[in-house]
């Protein structure tokens, strides 16, 4: 287990992954990491679909994410949907599985370039519902160097 800012530091969009299937244990982690997030007057206006069927996934990726084939080398798709307006919600929600994931010495990478109606379609996800973001979740097969940020004085205004 890491120390929780290492968890923060140690966080990178990982865009390569081998096959090892997550164990029940980490997924058990993973769903509870989603549940305990806060939301709007506790509302948990979302749902989350873990995709690990290999026809589906490969629906999903080549048919609805422009090729970034890579989402394909996990063994595990997280599929994030909210009502719509709940797009805040939804996202405190998925950070804190990828933090999660990363304290398990996963790799994840937020994927929001993607063809929403598409997903819905392969999963069944009624039209009402907003499919804004995915994460493949896997080991990561790559060390990616930390990108740049913006300097502290760039980014911190402090009144
Ligand atoms: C909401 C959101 C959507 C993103 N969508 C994609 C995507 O579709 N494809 C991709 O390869 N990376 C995507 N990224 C990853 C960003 O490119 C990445 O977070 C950024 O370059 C910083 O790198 P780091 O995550 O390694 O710190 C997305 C990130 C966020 C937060």
């Amino acid at each position: 287990m890491m120390d929780f800012n290492e968890v923060i530091q140690q966080r990178r969009s990982v865009r390569h992954y081998r096959e090892e299937p997550l164990s029940q244990d980490i997924l058990d982690r993973l769903y509870r990491a989603l549940q305990v997030a806060p939301s709007t007057a506790n509302k948990q206006e979302r749902s989350f679909y873990f995709v690990q069927d290999f026809e589906r996934r490969k629906a999903i990726v080549t048919r609805a994410c422009h090729n970034q084939m890579f989402i394909l080398e996990a063994p595990l798709i997280l599929v994030a949907t909210c009502r719509k307006d709940y797009a805040i919600d939804l996202a405190i929600a998925v950070d804190h599985l990828v933090l999660a994931a990363t304290n398990e010495g996963l790799g994840t990478c937020w994927i929001s370039w993607f063809e929403q109606e598409r997903v819905k379609e392969i999963l069944g996800i009624p039209e009402t519902r907003d499919v804004p973001v995915l994460v493949p979740i896997g080991y990561a097969a790559e060390s990616p160097p930390a990108r740049t940020r913006k300097a502290l004085g760039d980014l911190i205004i402090r009144v």
